[in-house]
C-alpha cells in the first residue's frame, strides 16, 4: 500500500538568486511538493530560512509547500509556518517530547503534520502516534547540509516503516530525504518510499526539470 510517486525539490540547493526561475523550472519538470528545510544552528549545524520563506514561496507558486523543522522547540512555530502557507508541518520528536499534541495542532491549523526521524533514531519512536501521523520522514543522511551521501542502511529502515505503517492501516505518506539520486531513489521506492525530497541531485544538475523527471523514471525502474 503506497500512495504513488512524489518529488520533492529541496530548496536548500537552489540558485537562491534566481528562486523564481529554479522553482519555475522544477514545477515544468513536474515536480509535486517544494521541501524547505529550516534549521536553527542548535538541533542541526546549520542555520538556514524562516517562515518568511514560505511565504515567499506561496507568492511563486501553489504546489504543497513541505516544511522541515530541524530546529529545536518546533512547536513554538507552528502557527508562524500555518500562517505563512506550510501545508505539510514536519518536525523531529528528538526535540519534542510532546509530539503528540503538536501533530493535532498542525492538523488544526490546516496543514498535514509529520514526523522525521534522524538515522539514529529507533522507529519505536513514533510507533505510539502512527494514527496521527499524515507524513513519516525518515533521514538518510544526518540532517544538516544538502549534497551529503545516502546511507544505505536507510533501506532496510524504510522497509520497516513501510511495515509499520501498513500493519496499522496508516495512509501517512513515506518520505525519505537525503542523498537522493539517480543512484539511490529505486531503492528506496523498492523498500516503500513514496516521497522523495532531493537537493543536489535537482539543482546541481544542468537541467533541474529534466531531472525531477529522471528521478520519478527510476522509481520505476526494477532493483
Ligand atoms: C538535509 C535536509 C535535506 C537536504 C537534502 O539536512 O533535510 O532536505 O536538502 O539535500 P540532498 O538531496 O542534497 O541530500
Ligand atoms: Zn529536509
Amino acid at each position: 500500500m503506497t500512495n504513488g510517486i512524489r518529488i520533492a525539490p529541496s530548496i536548500l540547493s537552489a540558485d537562491l538568486t534566481r528562486l523564481a526561475q529554479q522553482v519555475e523550472q522544477v514545477v515544468a519538470g513536474g515536480a509535486d511538493w517544494l521541501h524547505v528545510d529550516v534549521m536553527d544552528g542548535r538541533f542541526v549545524p546549520n542555520l538556514t530560512f524562516g517562515a518568511n520563506m514560505v511565504e515567499a514561496l506561496r507568492k511563486l507558486s501553489d504546489k504543497p509547500l513541505d516544511v522541515h523543522l530541524m530546529v529545536v522547540e518546533p512547536e513554538r512555530y507552528i502557527d508562524r509556518f500555518a500562517d505563512a502557507g506550510a501545508s505539510v508541518f514536519t518536525f523531529h520528536p528528538e526535540v519534542s517530547p510532546h509530539a503528540q499534541r503538536h501533530l493535532v495542532h498542525c492538523k488544526s491549523r490546516g496543514m498535514m503534520a509529520g514526523l522525521a526521524l534522524n538515522p539514529s533514531t529507533p522507529l519505536s519512536m513514533v510507533e505510539e502516534v502512527v494514527a496521527d501521523l499524515d507524513l513519516l520522514l525518515i533521514m538518510t543522511v544526518n540532517p544538516g547540509f544538502g549534497g551529503q551521501s545516502y546511507i544505505p542502511a536507510s533501506n532496510d529502515k524504510i522497509r520497516r516503516a513501510r511495515e509499520l505503517l501498513n500493519a496499522r492501516g496508516s495512509r501517512a505518506f513515506l518520505e525519505v530525504d537525503g542523498g537522493i539520486s539517480r543512484q539511490t531513489i529505486a531503492a528506496a521506492h523498492a523498500a516503500g518510499a513514496d516521497t522523495f525530497v532531493a537537493g543536489n541531485a535537482v539543482f546541481a544538475s544542468a537541467d533541474p526539470a529534466r531531472e525531477v523527471q529522471e528521478l520519478r523514471r527510476r522509481c520505476l525502474v526494477t532493483v
